[in-house]
């Protein structure tokens, strides 16, 4: 993959119209510097650490590295084990000796070179996973606060039991959520280019099987991070 992705380039891939042009290029005027750090990051919404969310996004970050390894930092943030109260989303206090570990987690998506976020969850009974929930309501946050997350490239991976389990339900109600933020949704790009990364566990907790899943998952990665580069940081 070029590193230098030029802006025709970009265009011309992400089949952009005349129309839109003049808005992207206001975008990249006031990108960052054509080669500065680009950091990004994919949050594991799983309550099983390490599980099949957490190696599907793996996938994801090292698609979008490989797409200008001296340029791109990836990491990958787990839920699992974490304490992430939504209830003060809604100004309910915390409990004395209540945990909060979601400034930790925000800490990391505040870091001015973040410039593309993957949201991956599993699929629960047709919708996403409660600490994915909780996480989404808790980065309201950022939105109070002059909408940090504007303008930062967001992609979403879901993975279900079931090849056709509400993977693409599941997108859709978080890709919604990142709209609220003014943040620049993406699917996975061509080949299969659709609304994101769509995995499938047979059970077996090991999604690399699933042959399609996968493909889309590198797309989603591969595609955000050019994306991204063409941007540049916001
Ligand atoms: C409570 C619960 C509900 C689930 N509901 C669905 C579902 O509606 N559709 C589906 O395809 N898979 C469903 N699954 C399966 C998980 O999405 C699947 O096992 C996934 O790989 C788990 O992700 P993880 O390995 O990152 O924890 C459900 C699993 C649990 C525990």
């Amino acid at each position: 993959m070029d590193t230098n992705v030029s802006r025709r380039r970009f265009l011309g891939t992400a089949g952009i119209g005349a129309a839109s042009v003049g808005a992207l290029s206001a975008l990249a005027a006031e990108g960052a510097e054509p080669d500065s750090a680009l950091k990004i990051v994919a949050v594991a919404c799983s309550p099983r650490k390490g599980k099949t969310t957490a190696q599907a996004l793996g996938m994801c970050l090292e698609a979008a590295k490989a797409v200008a390894p001296e340029r791109i930092e990836i990491e990958l943030v787990e839920l699992a084990g974490l304490k992430i109260p939504a209830e003060l989303a809604a100004g309910i206090p915390l409990e004395a000796g209540q945990a909060d570990d979601f400034p930790e987690v925000a800490a990391k998506l505040s870091d001015p070179t973040v410039g593309a976020i993957i949201v991956g969850t599993p699929v629960y009974f047709a919708n996403m996973a409660t600490l994915c929930k909780a996480f989404i309501d808790r980065c309201g946050m950022f939105r109070k606060n002059k909408f940090a997350l504007s303008g930062k490239i967001a992609g979403v991976l879901a993975v279900g039991g079931v090849r056709n389990g509400g993977q693409e339900l599941v997108i859709q109600s978080v890709q919604a959520s990142l709209f609220c933020h003014e943040m620049l949704v993406v699917g996975d790009g061509r080949p299969t280019g659709h609304f994101g990364a769509c995995l499938w566990n047979d059970g077996s907790d090991d999604v690399s099987k699933d042959e399609f899943g996968v493909a889309t998952a590198k797309n989603l990665g591969r595609h955000m991070a050019e994306v991204a580069l063409a941007r540049g940081t916001p």
